[in-house]
C-alpha cells in the first residue's frame, strides 16, 4: 500500500481535500448545499470524535467516508489511493448493530471472511482473536437475541474488526444503550481500539464521551456543514482509559468550549482558543 506522510511524520490513513456535498430534494429543486470545505487527514492510530449539531452533516460524512456517497466535489483518498465507493480498509459500525439473527455471534464475526482465500484454521483464529478483543469468548455459540445491547455491539464491532480494516467509522455508536451500559462502552470502546492498532473516526452528541475518549476532537457546525474545531485533545495525556481526567478543572473548561461551539458555532472564530485555555489550566 502507498502510504503518504503528513507534515509531522505520521501515516495518513485516509485524506479529504476541498469536499462538498449537495443533495437535490427533488428533481426541480436545485442542490442544497450539505458539505463544504471538508479538509482534513486521519493519522494512523487516530481516535478522532466528531460532535455538531444534529442534521448538521456528521453521517453525511460519514458516508462519504465509507465510501458509500460520492462527493459533490473533491478528493478521498484511502491510503494514498482514490476512494472510489466501498473498500476493505474502510470498516463501518452503525447505531444498531444489524446482526444476522439466524447466525451465532462466532458466525457473525467470521462473515466478511468467507470470501477470502483463508483455511478453516486461519479463519478460527481471527475469529477468536477479535472476540477475544471484544471481550466475548465465552459467548461464540450465541445466538444474537441471547446477548444484552453492549454485547450485540460489541460483536458487531468484532465483525467490523475482523476483515481487518485500516480505519473503522462508528457512527453515534452507544446512543441506543441505556447510560450505565454505555459508559461501560466507552471502557470497551478504549481498550478494542488500544488492542486493534486501528483508527477510530467516532461520531458522538455527547462532549464528555468525546474528551474521554478522543485523541483529536473536531466540531462541526451546520447549513453548510463545515468543521469549525479540529485540536489535539490535551486531556489525553497518558494512552490509557481514565474517568480522573473529569475531575480536573481542565475538562469542565474543554467541555464548557465545546458545548458552546456546538451550540453557537458562528463563535468558533478562534478554533484553538480552548486549547490553549485548558493547556493553561493543566
Ligand atoms: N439522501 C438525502 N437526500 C437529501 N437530503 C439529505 C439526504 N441525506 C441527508 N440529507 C440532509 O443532509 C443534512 C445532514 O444530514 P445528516 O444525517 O448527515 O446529519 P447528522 O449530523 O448526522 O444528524 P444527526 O445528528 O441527527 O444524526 C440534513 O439536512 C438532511 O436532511
Ligand atoms: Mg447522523
Amino acid at each position: 500500500m502507498i502510504c503518504a506522510m503528513s507534515e509531522n511524520g505520521r501515516t495518513v490513513t485516509i485524506s479529504l481535500r476541498n469536499v462538498t456535498l449537495a443533495f437535490r430534494q427533488n428533481k426541480r429543486s436545485s442542490p442544497a448545499s450539505i458539505l463544504e470545505d471538508i479538509d482534513f487527514d486521519i493519522h494512523d492510530g487516530d481516535f478522532i470524535c466528531l460532535l455538531g449539531p444534529s442534521g448538521c452533516g456528521k453521517t453525511s460524512l460519514l458516508n462519504i467516508l465509507a465510501g458509500y456517497l460520492p462527493p459533490t466535489e473533491g478528493q478521498i483518498t484511502v491510503g494514498g489511493k482514490p476512494l472510489t465507493g466501498p473498500n476493505m480498509e474502510v470498516g463501518v459500525v452503525f447505531q444498531h448493530p444489524n446482526l444476522f439473527p439466524w447466525l451465532s455471534v462466532r458466525k457473525n464475526v467470521a462473515f466478511g471472511l468467507k470470501y477470502r482465500n483463508l483455511t478453516g484454521a486461519e479463519r478460527r483464529s481471527i475469529v477468536d482473536h477479535y472476540l477475544d478483543i471484544v471481550e466475548l469468548t465465552d459467548f461464540g455459540d450465541l445466538l444474537p437475541y441471547q446477548l444484552s445491547g453492549g454485547m450485540k455491539q460489541r460483536a458487531a464491532i468484532a465483525r467490523t474488526l475482523a476483515v481487518d480494516p485500516k480505519i473503522v467509522l462508528l457512527d453515534e455508536p452507544f446512543s441506543a444503550l441505556d447510560a450505565m451500559t454505555r459508559e461501560r462502552m466507552q471502557v470497551y470502546a478504549h481498550s478494542i481500539w488500544e488492542r486493534s492498532g486501528k483508527s477510530f473516526f467516532f461520531i458522538t452528541h455527547d462532549v464528555d464521551e468525546a474528551l474521554l475518549l478522543g485523541n483529536r476532537i473536531m466540531v462541526m457546525r451546520g447549513g453548510p456543514g463545515m468543521i469549525v474545531r479540529d485540536i489535539e485533545n490535551p486531556l489525553r495525556t497518558s494512552p490509557h482509559f481514565s474517568r480522573e481526567i473529569k475531575r480536573s478543572q481542565s475538562f469542565w473548561a474543554m467541555r464548557d468550549s465545546l458545548l458552546r461551539d456546538i451550540e453557537n458555532p458562528l463563535l468558533a472564530d478562534a478554533p484553538n482558543a480552548c486549547l490553549s485555555s485548558a493547556r493553561e489550566a493543566i
